[in-house]
């Protein structure tokens, strides 16, 4: 079997890098950005912090916070409009997920034409996007260095998955100064994002090698350093290590894909607005339940890089622990405990199932589905 490993090509991490990475623009030759944010980042003055640090790179900029929490084409096509009316030649996205995946959609478009709609599916531009430098505020959806970006359709009430190498920033900064402002419920919420990307890539049809190592390494920081972050944010060691953990669970997942955990997790937030992090945390568990039949082995052997003791154990026990250490993690955290306490209905999970075997991140799943076996994945979430 052939892989290819996408990344972005400059990568900068760690405490004080977002001046590094100012620095480093002023070589590029850009004149002016759009930088794609959202209300909250634009009014504590984070995007005025960044726009001065451009104006010293002599690059000037234009903001865009219209950004909602789960982006919409909408927003994409507002924020494209902005981009054409002061002729941009960089957008430089500044957040979390949803300002980098809304920045994705807008300068795929501005290269390439078009509505967003058109690039739902995988690979399906001619063109790279207009360069995109992303700087991340959170430490989770890793979208600041993968070729995923998730728009919602408003008209459809779902998540498209737009999974294209065009979509790759040029340059992601992963500064943890600036996720020491992040809230409890959201650092909570994105650190088991990035749990359910590791274990999903870990498991997936398409793991190889490398994403294995990143996936395990992932795991390990994420157990190591996740209950010190969501209790105490300003500790800035926490804060980087889940950095880099949510760096190297998007390295696995960029290249070795996802599975039904994401692909119900989209339909739940495109159907209802609810975040991501927190439908990944709630149906991890129910997912990978049912992976037990094809992936025991490789859930074993997260379970051990949990750091339970698996010795005595065989590939059904060790998943079972797996289980059991991926409940207790959340119930640590404050991740609520069922989908009907996130105002998840019954009557909707048919149509929930539907889209989200369409969805083209559970084509990796280790064990196929039927719309039956999805429904009742959604129905054991419902229930603590
Ligand atoms: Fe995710």
């Amino acid at each position: 079997m052939t892989s290819t490993f996408f990344i972005p090509s400059f990568n900068l991490m760690g405490a004080g890098c977002l001046k590094e990475a100012m620095v480093t623009l002023r070589s590029r030759g850009f004149h002016k950005a759009l930088i794609v944010t959202d209300s909250v980042l634009n009014k504590l003055g984070v995007a005025a912090r960044i726009q001065t640090q451009l104006a010293t790179q002599q690059i000037e900029s234009a903001v865009f916070d219209g950004t909602q929490p789960n982006p919409t084409v909408a927003n994409v096509r507002t924020g494209l409009a902005l981009l054409r009316q002061h002729g941009c030649d960089l957008v430089v996205s500044l957040g979390g997920g949803s300002p980098h995946d809304c920045a994705k959609g807008i300068a795929l478009c501005a290269a390439n034409g078009g509505e967003i709609a058109d690039y739902e599916g995988v690979d399906r531009s001619a063109k790279p996007q207009l360069p995109l430098v992303a700087i991340n505020t959170t430490a989770g959806t890793a979208s600041e260095m993968t070729r995923f970006c998730i728009i919602t359709d408003e008209a459809r009430h779902i998540k498209m998955a737009i999974v294209d190498r065009h979509v790759t920033p040029i340059m992601s900064v992963n500064d943890p100064e600036l996720m020491l402002a992040m809230p409890k419920g959201l650092t909570a919420a994105t650190g088991m994002d990035a749990l359910t990307h590791a274990v999903e890539a870990y498991v997936s049809t398409a793991a190889t090698p490398i994403t294995d190592a990143c996936a395990l390494k992932a795991v390990q920081l994420i157990v190591d350093n996740l209950r010190t972050a969501v209790a105490h944010g300003d500790n800035l060691q926490a804060r980087e290590q889940m950095a880099y953990a949510q760096f190297l669970a998007g390295m696995a997942f960029n290249n070795a894909s996802l599975g039904y955990v994401h692909a119900m997790a989209h339909q739940l937030g495109g159907f209802y607005d609810l975040p991501h992090g927190v439908c990944n945390a709630l149906l991890l568990p129910h997912v990978e339940a049912f992976n037990v039949l094809t992936s025991a082995a490789r859930l074993r052997t997260v379970a051990q890089a949990m750091g339970v003791d698996v010795q005595t154990l065989d590939d059904q026990a060790g998943a079972q622990a797996c289980l059991t250490a991926i409940r207790q993690l959340a119930l640590d955290i404050g991740i609520p405990k069922s989908l009907s306490e996130l105002g998840v209905k019954e009557e909707d999970i048919p149509l929930l199932a539907t889209n989200a075997l369409k969805d083209a991140c559970g084509l990796t799943n280790p064990r196929p589905a039927t719309q039956a076996e999805i429904e009742n994945i959604f129905r054991g979430a419902m229930v603590a």
